[in-house]
């Protein structure tokens, strides 16, 4: 078993790198089964979660092949519509696979997807969209089933913008003989960097980065180059991680605009961000001062439900109080328990935390129960001069490329080690 040895303390200080999206490649590679020709994607992080991606598109029939940050995928030939279990459950988002196969074959079988225990995670709204185009979907416990003689047109008003059942709306339609309109698309950059995917592989998609998207289908897509996104919840992620400890960090390969909502937070903490080209600078010299009002997680261009759980650790020694509310998962809190064996003092009422400042943290042994959680547990035990373990790594390692390096090259005392 992995175990994260962590002890903190110190300022960080220095460059690190951003990685390409994970929220961004997913999407993109289940897209890549509806292009006839080879696609290059550039800037792909190096995580378990696009592993697990790969392998499924091998076990499709594709050719998906990594050298660095570059992943080839060939999909001219698809030989099954089925993602078994043993596949599927790695991760929420194999989901995606559902749109996407059902417009490539005309049919689709998937066993149920897993990923971070956030909640009850339902797929009624991607079912009700590929419904709504005409697709038969039979649902059991175990796995969902679509087929569609010949997708149509369509108005497709989803009930919430869900990132993951705008997604799979948008492959689904381009298997369509018609044009489908998506209305209360979410509006999340990952989607836009999906849709400019799309586009370069021949898609006719309008709208791209509003609520309103238009998807023309029919129209077989070939192969493309494509580099992928920035990461804005890693961003975010080192962002919180110097807020909490101080210090003075530059972000590479990443930018603003996609995380302006926690940078406008940490600046009203105390934090000082400067945007160059590519990058950015976070420098924190002084104690963070508490949030004023309260953080509330919202749909973009609100508050990232995923930076919720680095934003309160970095959060923890702030002077005053802070509040942050999720809305957007009813089970986002696994984080607080951990938090706490470090001495912070948070109080949950309901679906609100409540984070009073503590002079000191101490060392801890803590357990990740979720990606993002993890990533909060290392921020609050980069803030402590005790050593603190964290299990659960397994989850770190779904999302954040090379992250003990980066933190490493940071000046943080961490390191992995290899327990029975
Ligand atoms: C994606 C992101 C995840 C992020 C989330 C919200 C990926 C791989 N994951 O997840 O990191 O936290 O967006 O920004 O991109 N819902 C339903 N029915 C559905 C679908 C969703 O009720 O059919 C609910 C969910 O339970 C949740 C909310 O809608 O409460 C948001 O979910 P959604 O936007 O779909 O998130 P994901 O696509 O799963």
């Amino acid at each position: 078993m992995e175990v994260l040895s962590v002890r903190g303390g110190a300022p960080l200080r220095g460059t690190a790198v951003i990685h390409g999206a994970k929220n961004s490649v997913l999407p993109i590679l289940a897209a890549c089964v509806l292009c006839r020709s080879p696609c290059v994607l550039h800037h792909c992080p190096n995580i378990d979660d696009v592993h697990s991606a790969m392998r499924i598109l091998q076990y499709l029939g594709c050719r998906a092949e990594r050298s660095g940050g570059t992943i080839c995928v060939d999909a001219t030939y698809v030989d099954t519509c089925r993602i078994p279990q043993e596949l599927a459950g790695t991760m929420r988002s194999s989901i995606i696979f559902l749109g996407a196969i059902l417009s490539r074959l005309g049919c689709a079988e998937l066993a149920l997807p897993g990923g971070c225990p956030l909640g009850a995670r339902p797929i009624n709204l991607h079912i009700e969209a590929l419904r709504q185009m005409g697709a038969v979907c039979d649902c059991s416990p175990e796995c969902v089933c679509c087929s569609a003689g010949a997708l149509h047109e369509a108005v497709i008003t989803l009930p919430f913008p869900s990132v993951g059942a705008t997604e799979n709306a948008i492959l689904a339609a381009l298997g369509c003989a018609g044009s489908v309109e998506i209305q209360n698309a979410a509006r999340e950059p990952e989607i836009t960097d999906l849709v400019r995917f799309l586009q370069s592989a021949g898609a006719k998609i309008s709208g791209v980065g509003t609520a309103k998207l238009t998807v023309c289908g029919g129209t077989p897509l070939h192969g493309t180059t494509y580099t992928i996104m920035p990461d804005r919840i890693e961003t975010a992620s080192f962002l919180c991680a110097v807020a909490g400890c101080g210090g003075d960090v530059t972000l590479l390969r990443t930018q603003r605009a996609t995380s302006e909502a926690v940078c406008q937070i940490l600046e009203q903490c105390e934090c000082q961000i400067t945007e160059g080209c590519d990058t950015l600078r976070i420098c924190a010299d002084r104690r963070l001062r508490a949030y004023a009002g309260t953080i509330v997680t919202a749909p973009y261009p609100g508050f990232p439900t995923d930076a919720q759980a680095p934003m309160m650790a970095a959060l923890l020694r702030a002077e005053g109080e802070s509040r942050i509310c999720e809305t957007i998962f009813e089970n986002r809190f696994h984080h607080v328990p951990q938090l706490r064996k470090l001495g912070a003092d948070i109080a949950l009422c309901g679906q609100t935390a409540c984070v009073r400042a503590v002079e000191h943290l101490h060392g801890a042994a803590m357990h990740a129960e979720d990606l993002r959680g993890a990533m909060a547990l290392v921020i609050g035990a980069l803030q402590s001069e005790e050593e603190s373990t964290i299990t659960g790594i397994k989850h770190l390692r779904r999302g954040y490329d090379n992250l003990e390096e980066n933190l490493r090259a940071l000046g943080a005392d961490i390191k992995c080690m290899e327990i029975c």
